[in-house]
């Protein structure tokens, strides 16, 4: 008998204790406010605890609805960043394969999850007009990030057994800075990715890219890689995705396309993304714009062998003793993960419990939300768009008034929560909409909020 060994009877009690807490949790989002009203002194109190030698028991629980109101809802209000809603049966998902306990390391290691692993890769490859690409699921876009572009690297400038040399990296000015960040790790220096221009749709400037490439071989410079972005953070721009990989195929560098914001939306809108299944890499983040609970990124590619390439070290310790093609298969050959959570079941169960079109249609319902959004802003004489709304994020500003003391108090509100953004220099205000559960009258409050907010600055 363990120490940690709980009775048949308690654990069930436990169990159902919990699921209640996340039936009401659920149940209680709609009158959430949108953010939480508390602060670091509050957050620190609540966290001020020593770990007791004797175990509180079930009683554990009692701290939940504490945590919960003072933790960002998931609720239908919330705008800010990208934040994907929190799909109950993905949630459900995530405990029952905390249950399982898997490592899905390789086959050897957990046959079931890397079988549903790669089926969901599969799945999600497909979704997005990537048909046959092999990927794995990670932490989030700026782990996809990192991946894809350690392939890049060992692919046209092979670091792994002698060290980093000189590179040259190209994506637009908008691209996330996850991008810069995987540069920075990988030892081929911030320096050394160039910043090209955007154009008025805040797309990359084509010229700009040839004539900075251009500029670098005549130097003596090693371009190795084109990053575009399918939907920048800022206002969602996709980059000329054809053209950048005619660029590519010329000059024989990697295309990888970070579409961790808005690389599944060509679920719903594929018109937008021709060309996407030109890259070699492409980085997709479920828990974003499939509204799967955190973490559930992904990294699909063209081509296993360089993956293969670069991940590849495997101690004996896990070495794979068969040649059957299913069962020598192991992920950690083309991630830079070992141990890796079963990530796959959450998705298993919740793309499959819904089924395609509604994932469609709900994508498609953030698209409309952003337009009828910024039609909202169009007709307010007070507001205007700084850019346009490509996908679903929606940046604006008060033509008058104090931007930044308009978004505090449009938080202290509670209404609705948004966040900001950087255009053209300028702080202006941001909504984004990968959020299956708000409505229109949640939309058309980000407006109303913003004009009680400014009005609340005259008085
Ligand atoms: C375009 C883009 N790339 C990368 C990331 C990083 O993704 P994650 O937060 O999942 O690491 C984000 C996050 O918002 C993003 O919008």
């Amino acid at each position: 008998m363990s120490a940690l060994d709980i009775a048949d009877h308690d654990l069930a009690r436990f169990l159902d204790n919990a699921a209640g807490l996340a039936k009401r949790y659920w149940a209680s989002l709609e009158e959430r406010r949108a953010y939480p009203v508390t602060s670091g002194t509050e957050t620190h109190r609540l966290s001020q605890r020593s770990w007791a030698e004797d175990g509180l028991g079930a009683a554990v629980l009692e701290d939940f609805e504490t945590i919960a109101a003072h933790a960002r809802p998931s609720g239908g209000k919330f705008f800010a960043y990208v934040a994907g809603s929190g799909e109950p049966v993905s949630a459900i998902g995530d405990l029952l394969a905390s249950v399982l306990n898997q490592n899905v390391t390789s086959w050897r290691s957990s046959p079931a999850g890397v079988a549903i692993e790669q089926a969901v890769i599969g799945w999600l490859a497909e979704a997005v007009g990537c048909n046959g690409f092999s990927g794995s699921l990670c932490g989030g876009g700026s782990a996809a990030n990192l991946m894809a572009l350690a392939m890049a690297r060992e692919a046209k400038a092979p670091a792994n057994e002698t060290g980093a040399r000189p590179c040259t990296v190209y994506a637009s000015t908008e691209v996330h800075m996850a991008v810069p960040k995987a540069v920075a790790l990988l030892g081929i220096g911030r320096d050394n990715l160039r910043s090209i221009p955007v154009d008025g749709d805040m797309r990359i400037r084509v010229d700009a890219l040839e004539a900075a490439i251009a500029a670098d071989r005549k130097a003596g410079r090693l371009p190795i890689a084109i990053v575009a972005s399918a939907g920048t953070v800022n206002i969602g721009a996709i980059d000329p995705l054809p053209t950048l990989a005619d660029i590519a195929a010329r000059e024989g560098l990697w295309l990888h396309v970070d579409g961790a914001y808005g690389g599944l939306a060509a679920l719903a809108a594929p018109e937008k993304f021709v060309g996407l299944d030109r890259a070699d890499s492409l980085a997709i983040d479920a828990h974003k714009w499939l509204y799967q609970p955190i973490d559930c990124g992904c990294l699909l590619y063209r081509d296993r062998q360089p993956a293969r390439v670069a991940f590849t070290g495997a101690g004996d310790y896990v070495k794979v003793m068969t040649d059957d093609p299913i069962e020598s298969f192991a992920f950690f050959d083309e991630s830079m993960e070992l141990s890796r959570r079963f990530r796959a079941l959450k998705l298993w169960l919740s793309l499959q419990y819904h089924g395609r079109r509604a994932y469609r249609e709900t994508i498609a319902e953030d698209l409309r939300h952003a337009q009828l959004l910024a039609r909202e802003v169009a007709a307010q004489p007070d507001l205007e768009l700084v850019a346009p709304t490509p996908l679903s994020a929606v940046c604006f500003r008060h033509r008058t008034k104090d931007n930044k003391a308009i978004l505090r108090r449009v938080v202290a509100r509670g209404r609705v929560y948004i966040s900001n953004a950087t255009i053209g220099g300028q702080f202006v205000l941001r909504a984004c909409f990968v959020n299956h559960r708000a409505t229109e009258d949640d939309v058309r409050a980000i407006v109303s909020e913003v004009i009680a907010a400014a009005d609340e600055l005259n008085a």
